[in-house]
């Protein structure tokens, strides 16, 4: 459609809003689509009650009842995640035969021994491991993991004009070195989970035998602490750009710490947004939730598509008294719609869409 302009509005987008209003971007296919950006006089979260499902929900993950099996909370189609807590290593080894799993270290400390050999984990670890790998997660001391299961392989983003050294260098990922471990019992279990049921297989030797691999597909793991934000000092970007995996119909990105637009006129925080074309949840691993307000590490916000979210409000009031982001999050934008399991339902935080009025 031909790009119109209509009544009150900026002559740039997030950038010298007219006085007294507030900009909304209304857009679809996330932020590469048909956009438009309307100037209310209101802000659309200010709403007096919500009445129905559609509504801005925060999952406090810390209060999951955690046992043998991660823990899923949020699910389509094409992905699910989980909080899994774990202490002790398992007495067998697992196999994903439903997808690939991006594991995320919110806390903790061990290795995830594989097929193609061990990889170590620290905090703020993803660890990719491809749908069909034999793995068993050991931890050292007691581990905390944001789970995502993809239905699709996990891609790396297309850094298309920033170039191919942006958002992270290669460089920065870790791959498993062989290892062919002994055979020690005299039982080994590996337990295959293929359409939610598991399966054991027993063998009388160690199933990571593998003395050496050669290939395009292996397990790999790049720190969020390697990410390096793309920013703009003269207008805020779309949350996208932090894109860090790619999954079929859903996105990961990493939101780390980085300076505020320095630019008088750029606004400082996201513009508020309806999300169209995808549910958002993000999942807050340290430091200081600037845009979200009663919100702790270990805690997930779901927004789902067709209610408003923008800047809190605090973040909006404040946002010229700040001049940098010391947050560490994760967010999940999908295609299509999430669902809650009863694990979500038992660990709301009730009055989370009332701290979006103003
Ligand atoms: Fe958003």
């Amino acid at each position: 459609m031909t790009h119109l302009k209509k009544g009150i509005t900026s002559k740039q987008a997030h950038v010298a809003i007219p006085e007294g209003t507030f900009e909304e971007e209304h857009g679809r296919d996330g932020f590469y689509g048909a956009v438009s950006h309307l100037y209310h006089q209101n802000s659309p979260t200010n709403w007096l009650k919500i009445k129905g499902p559609c509504r801005p929900y925060a999952i406090d993950t810390r209060k999951f009842e955690f046992g043998d099996e991660p823990v899923k909370f949020l699910f389509n189609d094409d992905v699910a995640l989980f909080m899994f807590h774990k202490i002790h290593p398992e007495m067998f080894y697992s196999r994903n035969a439903d997808g690939d799993w991006v594991i995320f270290v919110h806390d903790g400390k061990g290795f995830v021994e594989t097929d193609y050999g061990p990889l170590t984990y620290s905090d703020g670890d993803y660890i990719v491991i491809p749908r069909g790998t034999t793995y068993r997660i050991v931890p050292e001391k007691e581990s905390r993991f944001l789970m995502i299961e993809s239905k699709s392989d996990i891609r790396q983003p297309d850094r298309g004009l920033l170039g191919q050294h942006a958002l992270y260098d290669p460089a920065v990922i870790e791959v498993p070195e062989p290892i062919a471990f002994e055979s020690v019992e005299d039982k080994y279990q590996v337990r295959i989970k293929r359409l939610e049921e598991f399966t054991t297989v027993t063998y009388a030797f160690h199933p990571l035998d593998v003395v050496g691999w050669k290939g395009t597909l292996y397990p790999w793991k790049l720190n969020i602490r390697d990410f390096r934000p793309v920013m703009s000092h003269r207008g805020h970007l779309a949350p996208s750009v932090h894109s860090t995996f790619i999954g079929d119909n859903f996105v990961v990105c990493s939101f780390v710490p980085r300076p505020l637009e320095e630019d008088k006129d750029a606004q400082r925080v996201p513009f508020w947004h309806r999300n169209i074309d995808y549910d958002e949840v993000i999942f807050y691993h340290a430091g200081n939730f600037f845009s979200r307000d009663g919100i702790d590490a270990g805690m997930v916000t779901f927004h789902p598509l067709g209610i408003h979210h923008g800047p809190h409000p605090k973040a909006y009031q404040n946002q010229r008294t700040k001049d940098k982001t010391d947050e560490y999050a994760v967010m999940i934008d999908t295609r299509r719609p999430l669902k809650m399991t009863s694990a979500a339902n038992s660990a709301l935080f009730e009055d989370y869409w009332k701290l979006w009025q103003f």
